[in-house]
């Protein structure tokens, strides 16, 4: 069965609305057979990655950067993966208020020496997490895991 792998740094209660939009979204129902696995960041092995079929990424900007969590992750399986997962969709969703634009730059560069695939647009959440935020969150968690439907 595909596999969408979310890779999530959650470190607050916004962070925690967001990823459970888009655990939501990704687990809808009318997405048929496409398992849904959850990793923090600071602990997802590259296994994880190799097994997985498509990414979605959640982080807060930190310091003007993904963050330290998210960062981790992609030292650890950068190079055990970058053979490998070519060409796999990825989707990301990001928390902050400034330095957003460095994280999503940041998260570019790294997937697009890994081959990945931006195949939803990014969500990008700041302060409280509105209604209108959370259905974004739903839908990028809905669309990437789509993708993966055979
Ligand atoms: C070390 C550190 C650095 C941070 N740097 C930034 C930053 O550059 N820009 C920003 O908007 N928020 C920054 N933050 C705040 C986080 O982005 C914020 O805690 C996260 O998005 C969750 O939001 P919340 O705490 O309001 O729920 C930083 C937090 C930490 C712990």
């Amino acid at each position: 069965m595909p596999t969408l792998l979310i890779i999530h740094h959650t470190p607050s209660p916004f962070m925690q609305a967001m990823f459970e939009s888009v655990v939501s979204g990704a687990t809808d129902p009318e997405i048929e057979g496409v398992e849904v696995v959850r990793r923090a960041a600071l602990a997802v092995s590259a296994t994880d990655v190799l097994e997985a079929d498509g990414y979605l990424l959640g982080s807060p900007a930190n310091l003007g950067y993904m963050s330290g969590a998210l960062k981790h992750a992609f030292d650890v399986i950068y190079y055990p993966c970058l053979d490998s997962t070519r060409a796999r969709p990825f989707g990301l969703y990001l928390h902050g208020n400034e330095g957003t634009e460095g994280a999503e730059k940041g998260v570019t560069a790294i997937t697009t020496g890994l081959g990945w695939v931006k195949s939803a647009e990014y969500v990008t959440v700041s302060g409280k997490p509105s209604k209108d935020d959370l259905q974004a969150c739903w839908e990028l968690g809905a669309t990437v895991a789509a993708q993966l439907m055979s």
